[in-house]
């Protein structure tokens, strides 16, 4: 069975201190939680402290982005172990508002997922149409033409391997996917999964859902039988809300 992973992407958000503040909350509000695994992704800047003060939690620590290369001339970029320096244990990848705003591509998000897991990272690759793609009818292949990233991966990164699908008209709008939406698309990219990366990938490999995940509408979300957690934005920012995301997770 695939245990649920929930995790906050905080985006720009928090100073060091805040940053301490949120986690040392839910450091305390989930510490007796069991049956979900949590995440969060603190800008750079936070990262090193937000590890150490969860140094004896679970709560695991992700960046939201990583470079390809390991060192070199690259100004401003973060290597994949550099993170795992700093107490990170997971990478996102290939967010939406890294293609609108930063010229992330299909290539780009391929080798950076593929640099993450062959330091030891775990992955979590983002998939997800627009409004326009999903009115004209090419959610599945918008979705398949991302999940492309991930061909040629094994088994043996199986664990580490997290597909976030996050359609873009949802983020940050407060209009979600549907339970029945979200759920047609998280069935498709198992079924891609099982297709292309082999059976014991598509059982194994978690699909989290993302944008728009509140309190009052995640448990509905969660319990598709495709859902395996979730990639939480704005909710993710507050620790009751997040607390809240996160119990809605577990199974019943
Ligand atoms: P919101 O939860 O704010 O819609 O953001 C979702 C998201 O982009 C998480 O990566």
């Amino acid at each position: 069975m695939r245990t649920p992973f929930v995790v906050g992407n905080w985006k720009l958000h928090k100073h060091v201190a805040d940053a301490l503040a949120l986690v040392t909350e839910l450091k305390n509000q989930l510490a007796a939680v069991k049956g979900v695994a949590v995440g969060v992704a603190p800008p750079f800047t936070a990262l090193y402290p937000v590890a150490k003060r969860l140094e004896d939690s679970p709560i695991a620590v992700a960046s939201q982005d990583c470079y390809w290369e390991e060192k070199g001339a690259f100004t401003g970029e973060v290597a994949p172990g550099m993170l795992k320096d700093v107490g990170c244990t997971w990478a996102i990848i290939g967010h939406s508002e890294r293609r609108q705003f930063f010229g992330e591509t299909d290539d780009t998000v391929a080798k950076k997922a593929r640099a993450a897991l062959a330091a030891g990272l775990g992955a979590i690759v983002c998939v997800g149409e627009t409004l326009a793609q999903r009115d004209a009818g090419t959610t599945t292949a918008v979705v398949e033409t991302h999940l492309g990233a991930l061909r040629g991966l094994g088994v043996e990164v199986a664990d580490r391997l997290v597909i976030a699908y996050e359609p873009v008209w949802a983020i940050g709008t407060g209009r979600t996917a549907t339970p029945g939406q979200a759920q047609e698309v998280h069935a498709f990219i198992r079924g891609w999964l099982g297709k292309e990366l082999g059976p014991a990938m598509a059982a194994a490999v978690r699909i989290q859902y993302g944008g728009s995940v509140k309190p009052d509408n995640a448990a509905e979300l969660m319990r598709q039988p495709d859902i395996d957690g979730a990639l939480v934005g704005g909710a993710s920012l507050q620790a009751a809300d997040f607390v809240a995301i996160c119990k809605a997770a577990r199974p019943s």
